[in-house]
């Protein structure tokens, strides 16, 4: 067993750990590779975090797969990361039972083609009981949108009598957002170098611990992870409380 799996501490492993999988264009660049090579080599990763996750313990793995913004980029690698989508979707799907995994997603998924929203769909359906493991995609996803459309529904609620004013407070603003059926990640990480949080997960991340890496995302290994767990395990988490409040309730 790897030596730095050994290191984690089983029952202080957080609970749902998110990504923001970045620099797969450069990883290619690197190379002298089309960007989409490293979109492609960046599904092993996803593989490789997948499994990670599953031997840690960990039971959400949000993935950021595809922001409403990265419909800007040129069609052509659009269509090709939209391609690879269903493809690895369709392949993983066997793995997926296997390991008794749920596949969720959370965007404006009616955005995506149809044969993407297709395969999606049926992945859905078809590991719905799984237990082991909730592997949320986020597609077509921004923080912003979830929270606009979040505010619509509220506003919705309460213009057909079905919420007051004074029923709104953070609880009731949670079970609005596509997250609602998940507790806050408790540790984000970001691949490639850059310290920016690119409109993910930003009501959710408010006690998030926070862990960047230089590496391109194709070259972020299980032990990598693995890293990312052992730094969060360091960490002490206070939720605005004193270090010396944290130390009792841990010593009761
Ligand atoms: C960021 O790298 C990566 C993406 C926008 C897409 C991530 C998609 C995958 C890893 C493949 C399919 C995913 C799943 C879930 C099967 P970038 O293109 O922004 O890299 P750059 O910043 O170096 O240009």
């Amino acid at each position: 067993m790897s030596e730095l799996l050994n290191q984690i501490q089983k029952d202080r492993v957080p609970i749902h750990v998110a990504i923001i999988m970045d620099g797969n264009g450069r990883w290619a660049k690197k190379r002298g590779l089309d960007r989409i090579e490293g979109h492609k080599a960046g599904v092993e990763s996803v593989r490789n975090a997948v499994k990670a996750s599953v031997e840690c313990g960990v039971q959400y793995l949000t993935l950021y797969a595809f922001s409403i913004e990265n419909w800007k980029r040129p069609k052509n690698e659009v269509d090709a990361l939209m391609e690879l989508l269903v493809l690895a979707i369709e392949q993983e799907a066997p793995e997926l039972m296997k390991n008794n995994i749920r596949l969720n997603a959370i965007g404006n998924i009616s955005s995506l083609p149809e044969k993407c929203q297709t395969s999606l769909l049926q992945s859905l359906r078809t590991t719905k009981n799984n237990t082991q493991l909730v592997l949320t995609l986020a597609l077509s996803y921004s923080s912003k949108w979830e929270i606009v459309n979040a505010c619509k529904s509220i506003a919705q609620k309460v213009k057909e009598g079905r919420l007051t004013i004074e029923d709104i407070n953070e609880e009731i603003f949670q079970q609005h957002l596509a997250t609602s059926q998940m507790p806050d990640p408790e540790l984000i990480i970001r691949t490639s170098g850059e310290l920016r949080m690119s409109n993910f997960l930003l009501w959710q991340a408010a006690y998030a611990e926070l862990y960047f890496t230089p590496l391109y995302w194709p070259d972020f290994t299980k032990e990598e992870f693995y890293k990312a767990i052992i730094d969060f395990q360091k960490r002490e988490r206070r939720f605005g409380k004193t270090s010396e409040q944290i130390q009792k309730e841990i010593n009761k």
